[in-house]
C-alpha cells in the first residue's frame, strides 16, 4: 500500500492501476476509522482490483462553529488499518491540495438538502458534493462507496451523480453497529462512559419504531412522538427525529411502503445520528 498526498501521485497510480485492466474502487472518508468505514473498505477490496481510500477533513463542509479543530486526525494509525484491510493506495492530501484558490466553483443539489441535517448544518452539503465531485474527478473510480449511517448524505450523492450523468456507480453499505447497537462513529470516541450509555437511546428508539411498524401502526406523527420520547428519557437534546421517504427524504405521513426512520441528537456535547430502513416485509 501506498500513501500520496498529491493529485498527480493518485492519478498517475490509478492511471497504471487501469491500465493493467483493474478495476478501481474509492472510499472517501475523513479519516478516524472505525469498523464502518472497514466494512467500505472490505467491500471495495472484494470487488474492485484497486482500492484508494481518502482521508481528508473538508473544511468546506463544516460550519463556522462546528468541530472542525477539533475533529480527530489520526493518519498512522488509519494508514496501518487500511493495509490490514488490503487497500492499495490513501490519498491523503492537504487543504491546499484539495483548495489551492478560493473556490468559486460549488456543487448544490436542491430539495434534499436543506432538511433534516441540512437544516441546522447550512452550507454543509454544499461542501460534501463539491469536495466527493474533486475526489471523483481525480481518482476517477468505477466505484464509490458510502455508508448508509449518513443516509441523507448517501442520498444527496446518489442524486448528484445521477442528475450530472457522473460515471461511476455508487454503493451504498449497511450501517455497522457496535454489539449493544450503537452506530459506529468518529465522533463516539467524544462520549464519556455514561453518555455512551444514554447514546443507545438511538438504536433504541429506532428499532422501537421498526417494531410498531411490523405490529400495524402506521401513523408517522404517533411514531415519532413515540421515539421522541425515548430519546427525551435520556435527556438527548432532539435536533430532529424524522420518517421519510428512503429516496427523496421526504417526509411521510402514513406509511404505507419502505421507508427510513431518522434521529439527530446531542449527548453531552456530541452530535450523534442513526437510521433504520423499515421495509414492509419487516418482521
Ligand atoms: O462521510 C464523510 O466522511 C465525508 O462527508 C466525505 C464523504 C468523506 C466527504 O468529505
Amino acid at each position: 500500500m501506498i500513501i500520496v498526498h498529491t493529485i498527480d501521485e493518485v492519478r498517475q497510480a490509478v492511471q497504471a492501476a487501469r491500465k493493467a485492466g483493474g478495476r478501481i474502487g474509492l472510499v472517501p472518508t475523513m479519516g478516524a476509522l472505525h469498523a464502518g468505514h472497514g466494512s467500505l473498505i472490505e467491500q471495495s477490496v472484494a470487488e474492485c482490483d484497486f482500492t484508494v481510500v481518502s482521508i481528508f477533513v473538508n473544511p468546506t463542509q463544516f460550519g463556522p462553529t462546528e468541530d472542525l479543530d477539533k475533529y480527530p486526525r489520526t493518519l498512522d494509525a488509519d494508514a496501518a488499518y487500511c493495509e490490514q484491510l488490503g487497500s492499495d493506495l490513501i490519498f491523503a492530501p492537504s487543504a491546499d491540495e484539495m483548495y489551492p484558490a478560493e473556490q468559486w466553483t460549488w456543487v448544490m443539489t436542491e430539495n434534499i438538502t436543506e432538511g433534516l441535517c441540512g437544516a441546522n448544518r447550512p452550507g454543509h452539503f454544499r461542501g460534501v458534493t463539491t469536495v466527493c465531485t474533486k475526489l471523483f474527478n481525480i481518482v476517477q473510480a468505477d466505484i464509490a462507496y458510502f455508508g448508509q449511517k449518513d443516509a441523507q448524505q448517501a442520498a444527496v450523492i446518489r442524486r448528484m451523480v445521477t442528475d450530472l450523468n457522473m460515471p461511476l456507480e455508487i454503493c451504498v453499505c449497511p450501517i455497522v453497529r457496535e454489539d449493544d447497537g450503537l452506530a459506529m462513529s468518529s465522533r463516539n470516541r467524544y462520549l464519556s462512559a455514561d453518555e455512551r450509555k444514554r447514546a443507545l437511546c438511538l438504536s433504541q428508539a429506532l428499532t422501537h419504531c421498526k417494531e410498531q411498524v411490523v405490529a400495524g401502526k402506521t401513523e408517522s406523527a404517533a411514531l415519532i412522538a413515540e421515539m421522541m420520547a425515548i430519546l427525551e428519557q435520556q435527556s438527548a437534546e432532539i435536533d430532529y427525529v424524522s420518517i421519510v421517504d428512503p429516496d427523496t427524504l421526504e417526509p411521510v405521513e402514513q406509511i404505507a411502503g419502505p421507508v427510513l426512520a431518522l434521529v439527530a441528537v446531542t449527548i453531552g456535547k456530541t452530535r450523534l445520528i442513526d437510521n433504520l430502513l423499515i421495509g414492509l416485509n419487516d418482521n
